[in-house]
């Protein structure tokens, strides 16, 4: 319902809209109507609301595609890194929540733990800035919603499994396909803004990718068998970040959790979790009510994971590479 209200909204080109219009247009109380509102004040849409007028997108705030979180797409050929440039723009005053930075190649794209994200053509590498109104502590779970989004859109373009690997890689037929790097500015209280950084192999050849990696990364292409619309694959990975992006600044991380179990790759296996130098070894028993993996190491102790690379079955070995290298 809060996609058809910003639809409405943005359709109406800054014009009031009664909340009583709306509840009939969408078939629900005017309670109702406030209630989602309010979610979607929340998330950072500029909605203004006026007792006797209803409710309205100020005009020029979103002159733009309703579809893309109602921000806007900026398109670029080439950058270093869309987050950085999405950065960049923000500070500049030039984008502001919900917009979008693509870039059709990155030439120092950036992955998790400072590694490089090979960024040529045919891929997708964009960046989504965000401004919740949560606490930063709130956010730390978001990087593993950007995952569950990603991967439920990804499925709907190949025939093999897509899962999720903690934090938050997207498989594709067991290897990764896709990323996400997230980047916050904040107060101590107060998010400033929180950037989105995804990367997704669309349309490449194993062969574009570093040797050492070909064993462990895939494309959605080699999966499906056939290159896809870029543009197709965007808008349905947007659409799926909208939709989870209002329920977790709606209602948090609870309702991802068991949706980030269904999809994960290694949940019940034993793994090692790679921490720059060290390793822990155990069985994962799934993941916290936070985002951190519980992790039961082989003397018995139940540990709880922030941060660091899972490596996992057959991937044992190849894995080593996964921690240095970047894909
Ligand atoms: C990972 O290491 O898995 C995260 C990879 C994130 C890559 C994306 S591509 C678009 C955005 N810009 C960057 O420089 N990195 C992210």
């Amino acid at each position: 319902m809060r996609e058809r209200i910003l639809a409405r909204l943005h359709g109406a080109a800054g014009e009031y809209v009664s909340g009583e219009e709306l509840a009939a247009e969408l078939g629900v109380s005017r309670t109702a109507v406030w209630k989602r509102v309010a979610e979607l004040k929340a998330a950072g849409y500029p909605i203004e609301s006026c007792t006797r007028l209803g409710y309205r997108l100020p005009p020029g705030a979103n002159a733009l595609d309703a579809a893309l979180f109602a921000g806007r797409c900026i398109r670029v050929e080439e950058t270093d890194s869309t987050n950085r440039l999405a950065r960049e723009l923000w500070e500049a005053g030039a984008i502001g929540h919900g917009d979008v930075v693509v870039a059709a190649r990155q030439t120092r794209g950036r992955g998790r733990r400072g590694r490089r994200w090979e960024s040529p053509p045919g891929g997708l590498w964009f960046s989504l800035l965000l401004r919740p109104s949560l606490a930063p502590a709130q956010v730390a779970p978001f990087s593993l919603v950007c995952a569950v989004a990603v991967a439920e859109a990804l499925q709907r373009f190949v025939p093999v499994p897509v899962q999720v690997k903690w934090p938050n890689d997207v498989l594709v037929g067991g290897r990764k396909a896709a990323g996400v790097l997230l980047e916050m500015q904040a107060e101590f209280d107060r998010i400033e803004y929180v950037i989105a950084g995804i990367g997704i192999n669309v349309n490449l050849d194993r062969e574009v990718f570093p040797a050492p990696l070909r064993g462990l990364v895939t494309s959605l292409q080699a999966e499906a068998g056939t290159p896809l619309p870029l543009e197709t694959v965007l808008q349905e990975v947007l659409g799926g970040l909208q939709a989870c992006f209002g329920e977790f600044v709606a209602s948090g991380w609870p309702p991802f959790r068991r949706r980030f179990q269904r999809l994960c790759a290694h949940r019940g296996r034993l793994i090692r979790v790679c921490q720059g130098e060290s390793w822990l070894e155990g069985i994962d028993e799934g993941v916290d009510a936070d985002g951190c993996l519980r992790l039961r190491l082989v003397d018995g102790r139940l540990v709880r994971v922030a941060a660091g690379d899972v490596v996992f079955d057959s991937g044992l070995d190849a894995g080593e590479d996964e921690c240095t290298s970047s894909g």
